[in-house]
């Protein structure tokens, strides 16, 4: 591709002239004080010069205009600074609307006895400010819904909401890595593209190039259009003709030199009749085969793929080798799911530990969630104040409860047998073999026992192919972890290392061999017992939070008809 030659761009200095410029020409760095630091500080740091940067939250001019003042908030903290400027620093109107970006030098002071900060910042110099007119700004001043903020994916960060929402979804990230490293997992990188199903539910979005390369061949042929018959005939005779031409001159003992010019015709003309052959099998559309089916060997992997739905199986492939292991991606699911419950695009977190049973299994995934309570305790008490303030006055105490309980543990027989005893009327017939819906997991955990339940044991008819047979062969060795505010947060399993169970398993959940031959050898060379499962990132955040929306705790939400930016 041209744009990829070493050669530097016509309009590049040369090189000398690029090292003459040395790092002091550069602009000096930034050194700018977190507004985290100095509201931690309280009013010990009064007195101290300090730059600050931020995104204006409100700004009021007072004293008849004379000076404003502006609360800034740079992320780092819920709470805003309050920065003072008098209109002699800088013209305030220009300052005060909302969403104006500022970086301000001052010294910081204790305001008067009755201010309710314990500090601010006196501005002696505005170094940038990014201005905003405000009677174009879309995000309104008042209160606005969760919902019509979706509407401003761009722009909803610079809100109390999103902006406390990042800094928990972080600190379960950071989290999730402490827990894991602590008791010796490898984090292990999976494929986001991948050509296995995990799951087997056909709900994987496809990757192909196929589209964007019949659209290049539609726009080239509507250009330039494919040869015809005709002229493929005619460049053949052209070929013939120079053929012979060459014949004839080798007859005639012609010169070396007009021999050569003609061979080299020749093998032009040639040429050309292999490129207009080539041109001539160029078709619009998707390429297909004589039996009707696509052609995927013409896309890129020359084979199908997708976007993972769960980086389950790959992952087993280093647990099975390394022991204990986790991946923590993102996954994709093309369900039609309109719910508050689930996104096309989530991220999930998904250990895999060899060794392991079902038993060790729950055990992992309870001191996991506990663990991640306890930090969110103690790392974003703030933010968490926020959610209890603004969205649910439970969640502290439920983190609380939930760090400090142990989950009830019931068989899905027993959930069954629970549910049906209820007088609790359900949208959904509770009956052996169905699939648990959102309201008995809700009602198990909120209603009967009301702290998180691990259901485990369920039917092999509902569950994915690769979990393991119990020994009664109706059950498999399953487990969700069911919490209160969101239902299911977990789903894992022991995995079947049996090969001959695994292969009927397999293929009687109708899916063909060859894909999971991979997958197999695993059980046939040094199998061993393992289990994992896989806790969905954003319904731990909902649960933290009591937030009642799935598309409010993913930065970029995408779900049926939504893929903004
Ligand atoms: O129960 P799931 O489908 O399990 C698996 O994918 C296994 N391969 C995991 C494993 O054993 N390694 O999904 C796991 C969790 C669910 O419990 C739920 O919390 C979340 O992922 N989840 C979703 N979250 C948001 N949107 C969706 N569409 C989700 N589907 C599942
Ligand atoms: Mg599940």
């Amino acid at each position: 591709m041209a744009g990829d030659t070493a050669s530097a761009p016509a309009s590049a200095p040369p090189t000398a002239e690029l090292a003459a410029v040395s790092i002091a020409d550069l602009e000096p760095a930034t050194s700018r004080t977190r507004i985290r630091a100095i509201l931690d500080a309280g009013d010990a740091l009064a007195g101290q010069r300090v730059v600050v940067g931020g995104w204006v939250k409100t700004g009021r001019q007072q004293g008849k205009g004379e000076f404003a003042f502006l609360e800034v908030n740079d992320g780092s903290c819920p709470g805003n600074l309050q920065v003072m400027v008098d209109k002699d620093v800088h013209p305030l109107p220009r300052l005060t609307p909302t969403g104006t970006s500022v970086l301000v030098e001052g010294v910081l002071k204790k305001p008067p006895e009755e201010a309710k900060q314990r500090i601010e910042l006196k501005v002696e110099k505005v170094i940038e400010v990014g201005e905003v007119d405000a009677a174009a700004y879309p995000l309104p001043k008042t209160r606005i819904t969760l919902e019509t903020l979706r509407d401003f994916v761009h722009l909803r960060a610079r809100t109390n909401t999103i902006g406390a929402v990042a800094r928990i979804r972080h600190q379960l990230a950071f989290a999730t890595h402490s827990f894991f490293d602590e008791n010796g997992f490898l984090y292990i990188h999976t494929p986001i593209i991948t050509t296995s199903d995990c799951e087997g539910a056909g709900e994987m979005f496809q990757v192909t190039s196929l589209f964007s390369q019949a659209e290049k061949v539609e726009k080239e042929l509507r250009e330039n259009p494919a040869p015809s018959e005709a002229d493929i005939e005619a460049a053949k005779l052209v070929v013939k003709e120079k053929g012979d031409a060459v014949a004839q001159l080798k007859a005639a003992k012609a010169s070396k030199q007009e021999i050569t010019s003609a061979v080299s015709e020749l093998h032009k003309a040639k040429e050309n009749v292999s490129r207009l052959e080539e041109r001539s099998k160029l078709k619009p559309g998707i390429p297909h085969k004589d039996d009707g089916t696509v052609a995927f060997e013409n896309d890129f992997f020359k084979r199908q793929a997708f976007l993972t739905v769960s980086g389950q199986l790959q992952v087993e492939t280093y647990a099975c080798a390394l022991s204990s292991v986790y991946t923590f991606g993102p996954t994709f699911r093309a369900e039609n799911s309109h719910t508050s419950r689930h996104l096309a695009e989530f991220w999930m977190v998904e250990p895999e530990i060899a060794f392991a049973n079902l038993q060790d299994d729950m055990n992992c995934a309870e001191s996991y969630v506990q663990y991640l309570c306890k930090w969110l305790l103690k790392h974003c008490r703030e933010d968490m104040e926020f959610m209890v303030k603004n969205y649910d006055k439970t969640a502290i105490e439920r983190l609380e409860l939930v760090s400090s309980t142990p989950f009830e543990r019931i068989s899905y027989t027993k959930a069954v047998e629970i549910l049906k005893g209820t007088d609790k009327k359900f949208e959904n017939k509770v009956e052996w073999g169905i699939d648990l819906a959102s309201e008995h997991e809700r009602y198990l955990t909120e209603v009967i026992f009301k702290k998180p339940v691990i259901v485990y044991n369920y039917p092999k008819g509902i569950k994915a192919f690769y979990m393991r047979l119990n020994d009664d062969q109706k059950t498999v060795a399953a487990m969700d972890v069911l919490v209160p505010k969101v239902g299911e947060l977990i789903g894992g399993s022991q995995r079947e290392e049996r090969l001959d169970v695994l292969k009927e398993r397999i293929l009687a959940a109708d899916l063909p061999l060859e894909p999971y031959e991979w997958y197999l050898d695993l059980r046939r060379f040094g199998s061993v017992k393992h289990s994992g499962f896989g806790l969905g990132f954003e319904r731990m955040i909902l649960f933290a939070t009591g937030i009642d929306n799935i598309r409010d705790v993913i930065p970029f939400p995408r779900y049926p008809g939504r893929a903004d930016l």
